[in-house]
């Protein structure tokens, strides 16, 4: 019998199609997620489920499919998904690293450039015509090459993102790790210290550590009153690393110069909300992995893991390593 599979949105064909040659794969066809009791019911009977950070996949929904063997989550961070207890389950759990570093360290740049140089609100200015003429004075903002850059979370991407600044823009890196990085401080002259220090001297600061209970609210209005007053403030990690009422605080009483964001709490960010006034933060929609290449990539390494979980083999890239021996067959 063909295992049977369910992708929780439509991905790209790359991937799609080699599920589809060796499964029974049901796509759910909407834009929108599936309500968390639809996805319960469509995963009763499923040997693998396609998710996406969209979709909570917690112990009761995994409870509701006894014969679930792998989750396949189309994303690097897997904070959507409760690992503990998928390991107690045997649920393998698969994840893209690695394929989306470069582009969501494209996209941190991208913020980093819009934030210090307020492209966000005078471009707005410009649309709307309050472009009047040059102004000597005028849409200030500051200066990149030679400030210090501070990456909180060396991890892939982080390092993408200081490599590209600090050999693009001479930027000095600091950053936070929880284990020393001896090749990164040869590399880049890159130096590991504690958070207080790296919010004081930073010009910069860009958020690549994941979330999990301990990152959680990381950075609240304590980390935003250390900041220098002309500092930017990058995420391109999750949104609940950031009390987001301190955020737009620190960003309405001049605590910070401004704000790039890729991620929000929640998601979607609701129109009304505070931050959107904000001329100083420019607000992306989670696009960090949105190239067609990426998406691709993606693609391919989450059908990799889907069929290797539910053949019993080893995942490309597994979240819940601790699984193995006790993997469903
Ligand atoms: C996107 O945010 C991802 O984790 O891949
Ligand atoms: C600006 O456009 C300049 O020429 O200085």
């Amino acid at each position: 019998m063909r295992p049977k599979v369910f992708v929780s949105r439509m991905i790209p064909q790359s991937g799609l199609k080699r599920l589809q040659e060796r499964c029974e794969v049901e796509v759910w066809p909407d834009r929108m997620p599936p309500a968390p009791e639809v996805l319960r019911a469509k995963i009763a009977d499923c040997d693998g489920i396609v998710s996406l950070l969209t979709d909570r996949i917690d112990a009761p929904l995994m409870d509701a499919a006894p014969r679930l063997k792998v989750v396949s989550n189309f994303a690097v961070g897997v904070n959507n998904i409760d690992l503990a207890a998928a390991t107690e389950r045997g649920i393998a759990i698969g994840n893209t690293p690695g394929v989306l570093t470069d582009a969501t360290a494209d996209i941190a740049v991208t913020l980093l450039l819009a934030a210090a140089r307020r492209l966000g609100e005078s471009m707005i200015d410009a649309r709307e015509g309050r472009w009047l003429t040059w102004e000597p004075t005028g849409w200030l903002g500051q200066d990149i090459g030679g400030r210090t850059l501070g990456i909180v979370g060396m991890g892939r991407i982080g390092l993408a993102m200081a490599r590209r600044m600090h050999y693009g823009w001479g930027m000095p890196i600091v950053y936070t790790s929880r284990t020393p990085k001896p090749e990164i401080d040869a590399e880049l002259k890159a130096r590991r210290v504690e958070l207080p220090e790296l919010l004081a001297m930073s010009d910069y600061v860009s958020v690549h550590a994941d979330l999990n209970p301990s990152t959680k609210g990381l950075f609240g209005a304590d980390q935003f009153r250390q900041m220098k007053p002309t500092a930017v403030f990058i995420n391109t990690s999750r949104g609940p690393l950031v009390d987001q009422d301190a955020l737009v605080m620190a960003l309405r009483e001049g605590l910070i110069f401004s704000a790039g964001l890729d991620v929000t709490d929640p998601e979607p960010l609701p129109p009304t909300h505070p931050l959107y006034a904000q001329p100083n933060c420019v607000i992306a929609p989670h696009i960090a992995s949105a190239t067609v290449q990426t998406r691709d990539e993606m693609a391919r390494i989450c059908a990799e893991n889907l069929l290797a979980g539910v053949l019993g083999q080893p995942l490309t890239a597994c979240a819940n390593p601790a699984v193995e021996p006790k993997r469903r067959r």
